[in-house]
Order: C-alpha cells, then structure tokens, then sequence
C-alpha cells in the first residue's frame, strides 16, 4: 500500500494554479466552449477505445506537453497524498512526485506497469495494477486524485468516477478531482474523429460529453466548485521529408488507437493521407490541445 503520508497540506510555495479558486457552476461547465463541438454531444457512453502498451509508449514519447505538467504540478502542489489514475508510462506521476515528495499511480496494462516498476521510476512513485472502476485504497485515502486522458478509455464511466470520488477525502482543504481529456478543437481528436472513425465504424469519439458527464456525476457527489483549464501540447514529427513525417505520424497514430484493429492498415493508409495534407500547414507537430476539469467540493 501507500507510504503513510500526513493530511498537512504543503505550505509555503503554493503556485498560482493551486490557489486558483475561480468556480464555474455546473451549468457553466456544461455549456463551456471547451466541452464542444456543443452541436455533436452525444447521449450515451460510447464505450471504451483500447490502447496498446507499445502504441501509447510510440505516442508518449513523442508528445510534448510542458504546460499541461505544469498546470498538475501547480494544481497537486499543496496537496501530500496524490493518486494518478491510468498512469500509462508514469510521466505526469513522476512530474507530481519531484514536486511533492510522492505519487501513487494505478494502472492496467501489464506492459506500462512493467514499465514503471521497472526503473523508469523512482521510490517517489508508488505503482498499482488495476482500473479506475475498482480502485484498490480505502474511502479518502488521498487529498488529490486526477485521470490523465483515461477516462475515453474505461468500460464504465459513472464507475470510474464514483470511485474517484470515494479514494478522495472531501474534508482536506486542498481535496480536488482533476480530469483531463482533449479539449474542444483538438487536432489529434479531429484526425481520430474525421479521418479514423468513419474508415473504422467507430463511433465519434466526444472528450466534451466525457468531461460533462464526469461534471454531473462530481457534483452529485459534492465536488461541484469547478474551475475549467485549457492548455496547448503537440505531438512531434521531426523526420526531414514531409511523406516520411506522414508516414510516421500515421504508423504511431495507428499504432496508439488500432494496434490491434482489423482495419488497421485502412486506417494508417487514410491517416497517411490526411497527415501529409496537415504538414503542409504545421509541418512538425500535431496539436494534442486539452481541457482540464478540476472540481473541488462545495461549500
Ligand atoms: C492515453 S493513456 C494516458 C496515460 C497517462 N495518464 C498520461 O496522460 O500520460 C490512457 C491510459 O489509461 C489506461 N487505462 C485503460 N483503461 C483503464 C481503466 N479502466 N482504468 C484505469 N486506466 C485505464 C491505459 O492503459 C493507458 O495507460
């Protein structure tokens, strides 16, 4: 289990971020831009896309996301018993670990486990396999709990959260759910959504109608003072030609959202495409723009 940590919140060198308290209600949540396209929300849980250990290991490393690491690193920083939940290779738990002293992270793939557990990361950084629907740590173990780009991926989403709610301990003064999922006009979410889905039958794939319904959810369980966050990052293609950054670009994103897929090669072949098409107008990077959804119980 986790290292026994105080419930003393950090003091002294609080960022702006964490001490950020400007609340949105519900209702401003649900209508914020950043949860659009408002016009394609869906009414149901898609259910889960999958991601292969090597595929998201192929997408990580190339994804360069400085400010959204900041803004966890600003958001955790007064908080001492931190869960990330879906900590894939473990870069955000390391990032909140130098900041705080520790991280605890869950994770269900064997391959990233076996990962994290296997150098990349320090004694700082408590490792867990497992799923965000059956989180294995008492009621309010921690005073932080954040899901990085997990929840497009549970196979239950009300589950997912609820037990987010239940690890998290209201009573902290610095207790807070962060959740971050792509934002409203997200160049990689439009590839997965214009260029893979149709190719694939896959419905469309909506960050906005996650975070809402996550929104919901919170705030039935008191988590309901939110605040709404957007940051910038981009996943980089450095290769000379521009046909051999599409085809990279094509084969890691195939590699991320179809390592298995029957159509996979349908969909490297389309993305291929669309990609030398996109490096004409942002020839190194593919923006992988975010919406981060803090809540933090009410009053
Ligand atoms: C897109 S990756 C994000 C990884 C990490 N949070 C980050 O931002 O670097 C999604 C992660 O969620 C994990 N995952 C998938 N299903 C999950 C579940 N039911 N519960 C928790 N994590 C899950 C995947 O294995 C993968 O590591």
């Amino acid at each position: 289990m986790t290292e026994a940590r105080t419930d003393t919140p950090v003091r002294g060198s609080t960022p702006p971020e964490s001490g950020d308290r400007s609340t949105l209600t519900l209702a401003q949540v649900l209508e914020h831009p950043a949860l659009g396209p408002h016009d394609r929300m869906p009414t149901r849980y898609r259910g889960p896309r999958r991601v292969g250990g090597d595929g998201w290991t192929g997408f990580a490393t190339r994804l360069e996301r400085g400010e959204e690491l900041s803004l966890i690193r600003g958001l955790t920083a007064a908080n001492r018993r931190v869960l990330d939940v879906g900590g894939g290779i473990g870069e955000l738990a390391r990032t909140v670990a130098a900041r705080i002293g520790h991280c605890t992270t869950i994770e269900p793939h064997a391959q990233l486990v076996e990962s994290m557990q296997g150098g990349t990361t320090s004694d700082a950084v408590s490792v867990f396999a497992g799923t965000a629907e059956d989180l294995p740590f008492p009621d309010n173990s921690f005073d932080a709990v954040y899901g990085a780009w997990v929840l497009p991926f549970v196979d239950d989403l009300d589950k997912a959260v609820t037990e987010m709610v239940r690890v998290c301990d209201p009573n902290h003064p610095e207790s807070k759910i962060v959740l971050i999922n792509g934002g409203a006009g997200s160049e990689v979410l439009k590839l997965f959504n214009e260029v893979c889905a149709p190719v694939s039958g896959d419905p469309y794939d909506h960050h906005g109608y996650l975070l809402a319904t996550a929104a919901r959810l919170l705030a039935e369980h008191g988590f309901d003072a939110f605040s709404l966050h957007r940051t910038e990052a981009s996943v980089r293609f450095d290769e000379e030609s521009r046909a051999e950054r599409a085809a990279t670009a094509a084969a890691v994103l195939t590699g991320f959202w179809y390592e298995t897929h029957p159509k996979a090669e349908d969909v490297r072949s389309a993305l291929e495409a669309a990609l030398d098409h996109h490096f004409s107008a942002r020839p190194h990077a593919i923006g992988d723009q975010a919406a981060i959804l803090v809540a933090r119980p009410g009053s």
